[in-house]
């Protein structure tokens, strides 16, 4: 199905569901150049510094969390529904043990704009480049958040993106 460029708000509502459920596919690539795939479900979309910008949080543990760092991009991708439960396995086993691109039998496919790729099977893409980052601050923190989601302190890092280029399938509302 064709694939063209849109605006970044022109699919927030489809952008902003599949987040919830099932997640996004966040794709970035490691020090070998190989891509890896996790799913993310928090993020937030709006502007910053008068730029179009996304925030994905990442926890220091995931191994998205170094490629990015030393990428400075990543892609954002949406699944078709039909292959909604490949979020499932794409967040819970890391890249540092498993190729999921591959054994998801997905394929990465050349951004615009950025050196991270595409998940060629999904419907809606996001390409972000990173103009900030910052890690949560636990004691700028609440108590009770700290207490649910830090016990083991593995604090998010908020990689804010430029985004850089959207693309859609045509067809996507009717996918997703
Ligand atoms: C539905 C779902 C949503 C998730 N959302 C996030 C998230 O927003 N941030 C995060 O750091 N981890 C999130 N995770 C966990 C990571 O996807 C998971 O730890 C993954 O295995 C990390 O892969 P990696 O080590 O290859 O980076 C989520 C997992 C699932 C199943």
């Amino acid at each position: 199905m064709a694939k063209t460029q849109v605006g970044w708000m022109d699919y927030l509502p489809e952008l902003v569901r599949n987040m919830e459920s099932p997640g996004l596919l966040v794709v970035s690539v490691d020090a070998r150049g190989r891509p890896n795939v996790m799913t993310a479900s928090w993020g937030s979309i709006g502007v910053y510094w008068g730029l179009p910008m996304f925030i994905a949080p990442i926890r220091k543990s995931r191994y998205t969390h170094g490629c990015i760092k030393r990428t400075r991009d990543y892609t954002l991708n949406v699944l078709p529904r039909k292959l909604a439960e490949l979020a499932t396995f794409c967040g819970t086993v890391s890249g540092r043990d498993h190729d999921k691109i591959a054994e998801a039998n997905l394929t990465a496919a050349r951004g615009l704009k950025v050196k991270s790729p595409i998940i060629e099977e999904c419907v809606l893409h996001y390409e972000c480049k990173v103009v900030h980052a910052n890690a949560v601050a636990p004691r700028a923190l609440v108590s009770e958040i700290e207490r649910v989601h830090y016990r083991d302190a593995d604090y998010h890092t908020y990689f804010f993106g430029q985004i850089v280029a959207v693309r859609a399938e045509e067809n996507l509302r009717r996918r997703v």
